[in-house]
């Protein structure tokens, strides 16, 4: 079994509907890497703060749920290829919600939680190698990582992607308010003080705007191979 620090990272960091959830996936599956949806450790975070009563601003009870965070993972259908269970609830949908997103976004500005979510994070570097996705992944979690994407995207297409997103799932919201709602939540996680989202020094920027998923896939696929290759030559 190879040491943590030799099993590849393939760091992909972005802001809402950058396409960072999908390319993530993909990129996964085409190389038979796991996958780490970060984002979704602070979502059930939220549901689990929310049920529990806490208040986002309570930095000790927020990092007490988040050490003692009961998730998995589990393979699940085509609409909803990961399951995400909490205490053994299917908490999938829940989680998926705007409300969660931003209730997401609000406990993971936390300086405590995200210290207790970190080792849980770094978990998940196994062999044969790790997708990341999230906002930090490159900055901070997998400072170390030989391959980091930054995705990027127009404000307007992002809205559209999530939008689209949201419908496919059953979930209706309106473009406005999601427009108002995806600013908002840029500047929370581009403003907080810690681990803010921002592409790491070293990371390669993707603009996808007017590229459509397979393109960026490939474009991401080919970032990997070249830098794997330079990194393992080096070695
Ligand atoms: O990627 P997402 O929309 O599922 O993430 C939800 C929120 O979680 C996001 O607005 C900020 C937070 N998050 C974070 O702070 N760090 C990460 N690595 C991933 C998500």
């Amino acid at each position: 079994m190879p040491a943590a620090e030799d099993v590849p990272v393939i760091a992909i960091d972005g802001p809402v509907g950058s396409g960072k959830g999908t390319v993530a996936h993909r990129v996964a599956a085409e190389l038979g890497f796991l996958l780490l949806d970060s984002g979704a450790l602070y979502r059930v975070l939220a549901l689990a703060a929310r049920a529990r009563g806490a208040s986002f601003e309570d930095a000790g009870t927020l990092a007490h749920l988040a050490d003692r965070l009961d998730v998995a993972f589990a393979a699940g259908d085509a609409t909803d290829p990961v399951r995400t269970l909490l205490a053994g609830v299917d908490v999938t949908r829940e989680i998926r919600t705007e409300q969660c997103g931003n209730d997401a976004s609000h406990v993971s500005a936390c300086p405590e939680v995200r210290d207790a979510l970190l080792v849980r994070q770094r978990g998940f570097r196994r062999p044969p190698g790790l997708v990341a996705d999230g906002r930090d992944m490159g900055s901070v979690v997998f400072p170390d990582a030989p391959v980091k994407v930054f995705l990027t995207a127009a404000p307007g297409v992002r809205v559209e992607r999530r939008h689209k997103q949201l419908m496919a799932k059953g979930i209706d919201v309106s473009v406005a308010r999601l427009f108002r709602e995806l600013a908002e939540r840029d500047r929370r996680d581009r403003e907080r003080a810690v681990a803010p989202l921002k592409p790491a020094e070293d990371a390669v920027v993707v603009d996808t705007t007017g590229l459509d998923v397979d393109f960026v896939v490939a474009r991401v696929l080919e970032i990997a191979r070249l830098r794997m290759a330079v990194v393992s030559r080096d070695e």
